[in-house]
C-alpha cells in the first residue's frame, strides 16, 4: 500500500499545502486565488471539534491516518481517535450522509479542488454505519 504514497514531488507537495492554506478562507487568501475553480463549500464537521486542532487538522490529516493505518495493521493497536471510520462519523454530509461522491463531499470535495485522489474508499466505507460489502472494511 505505501507505494501509493510516493506519487508527486516536493514542489507538487508545496503546491498543495498552498492551494490548502488557500481553502483555509481568509479573506486575502480568497482575494489571490485567480482560480475559476469555485472553492468547495465543506460542511463543518460534527460535534465540537476535531480530534486535534483544525490548522494542524489541515496540514497533517493524511499523516495521521497512515500512522494510525500502520498501527493498527502492522500492531493490531486499535484506537477510535485517529481512526478512519471515526472521521466519517463526523464528516459525513448532512444531507449526502457520505463523505465522498460530489465536489461538496468533506474529503473528496477537498481532494478534487486540490488535485489529491486517494484509493482509501475503495475498501473503507464512505458513510457512517455502511454494511460492509464483499471485501469493504470500515
Ligand atoms: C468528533 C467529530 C470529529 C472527528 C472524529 C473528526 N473531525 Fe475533523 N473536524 C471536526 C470539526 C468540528 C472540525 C472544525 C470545523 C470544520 O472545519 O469542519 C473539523 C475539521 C477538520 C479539518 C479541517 C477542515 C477545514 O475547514 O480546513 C480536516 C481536514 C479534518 N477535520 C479531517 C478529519 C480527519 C481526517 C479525521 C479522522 C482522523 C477527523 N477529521 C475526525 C470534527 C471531527
Ligand atoms: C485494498 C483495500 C484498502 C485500501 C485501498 C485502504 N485500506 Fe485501510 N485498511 C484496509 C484493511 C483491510 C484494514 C484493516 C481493517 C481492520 O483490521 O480493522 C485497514 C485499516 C486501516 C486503518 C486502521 C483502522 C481504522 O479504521 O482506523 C486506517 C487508519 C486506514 N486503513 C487508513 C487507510 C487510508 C488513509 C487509506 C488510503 C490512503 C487506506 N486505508 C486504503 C484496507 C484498505
Ligand atoms: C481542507 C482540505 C482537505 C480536507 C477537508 C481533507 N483533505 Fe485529505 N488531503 C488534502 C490535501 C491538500 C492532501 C495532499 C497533501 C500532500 O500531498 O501533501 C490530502 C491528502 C490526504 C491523504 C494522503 C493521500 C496520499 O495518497 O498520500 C489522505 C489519506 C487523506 N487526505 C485523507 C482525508 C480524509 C479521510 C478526509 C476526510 C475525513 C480528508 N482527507 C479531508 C486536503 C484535504
Amino acid at each position: 500500500m505505501e507505494a501509493r504514497h510516493t506519487r508527486g514531488t516536493a514542489w507538487a507537495r508545496g503546491l498543495r499545502v498552498v492551494l490548502l492554506l488557500a481553502l483555509a478562507g481568509t479573506a486575502a487568501a480568497a482575494g489571490v486565488s485567480a482560480s475559476r475553480v469555485p472553492l468547495p463549500a465543506l460542511a463543518t464537521g460534527a460535534g465540537e471539534a476535531c480530534v486535534e486542532d483544525t490548522p494542524t487538522m489541515r496540514r497533517n490529516h493524511m499523516e495521521l491516518l497512515k500512522h494510525q493505518r500502520d498501527r493498527t495493521v502492522h500492531e493490531g493497536i486499535r484506537t477510535t481517535r485517529h481512526s478512519l471510520a471515526n472521521c466519517v462519523n463526523c464528516h459525513a454530509g448532512k444531507e449526502s450522509g457520505r463523505v465522498t461522491g460530489s465536489k461538496d463531499a468533506f474529503c473528496e470535495g477537498c481532494h478534487r479542488y486540490a488535485g489529491v485522489t486517494l484509493d482509501c474508499f475503495d475498501c473503507h466505507a464512505d458513510r457512517p454505519g455502511a454494511a460492509t460489502t464483499a471485501g469493504a472494511v470500515r
